[in-house]
């Protein structure tokens, strides 16, 4: 597959944002971020967007009121930007059906879990790693699936094994995760373009 345009959409620090940037700029992902869409007009990842010259766009209730014309808004914004596959990096709302016709099978999300455990409505953050923790499980990992009408629902793509240490507690645990991600998205979506993965819709 040749260089792929990226749209990310992230509602807070947008550190895996940075890291795809980053893969980007340095000649390790061969793809563009074209655009980064968040629902949070005061979020890092918009900010670390427009500093480095990436499009950032605010699109949530606030600037649309009506559910069906920002489902529509973010639809348009990402073609508008030629984008290819969207990436959500910490975006914390649900696609509208607009959205996720347009693009079905050629989201992705990633989820600091292994799932189908860990996941679901209100699993996000440090109530993740918690759960992790309180399950005693030897293992945690990070997964990359396909985005449908659920929370952490889609087709599982990928997934890396993180181990969980005797004296781990949520920061630490959550830290060594964030670390993986950062890399297992590069690799992933790496895998993606070179073919090594293929995702349905390209099939
Ligand atoms: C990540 O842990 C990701 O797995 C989850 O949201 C978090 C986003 O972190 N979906 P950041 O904004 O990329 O730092």
């Amino acid at each position: 597959m040749p260089a792929l345009n990226l749209g990310i959409m992230a509602s807070h620090t947008g550190t895996n944002f940075q890291a795809l940037l980053d893969a980007c700029n340095q000649g390790c992902l061969n793809a563009t971020c074209r655009v980064v869409i968040s629902n949070n007009s005061g979020s890092m990842a918009l900010r670390r967007a427009r500093s480095q010259g990436v499009p950032g766009y605010h699109l949530s209730a606030k600037t649309h009121p009506s559910s069906t014309e920002l489902d529509r808004a973010i639809g348009n914004t990402l073609a508008d930007h030629e984008v290819d596959l969207v990436v959500l990096a910490g975006y914390m709302k649900l696609l509208g059906p607009i959205t996720l016709s347009r693009y079905r099978g050629r989201i992705l999300n990633i989820h600091p879990a292994l799932l189908p455990d860990f996941g679901g409505r209100g699993m996000h953050g440090k109530k993740v790693h918690a759960a992790v923790l309180a399950s005693r499980s030897k293992f945690t990992g990070v997964t990359i699936h396909l985005v449908d009408e659920e929370y952490d629902h889609g087709l599982i793509i990928a997934q890396a094994k993180v181990p969980v240490l005797k004296h781990d507690n949520v920061e630490s645990l959550r830290t060594r995760v964030q670390e993986r991600e950062h890399e297992f998205y590069v690799e992933t979506l790496q895998k993606i373009i070179s073919g090594d993965i293929r995702l349905p819709a390209q099939t």
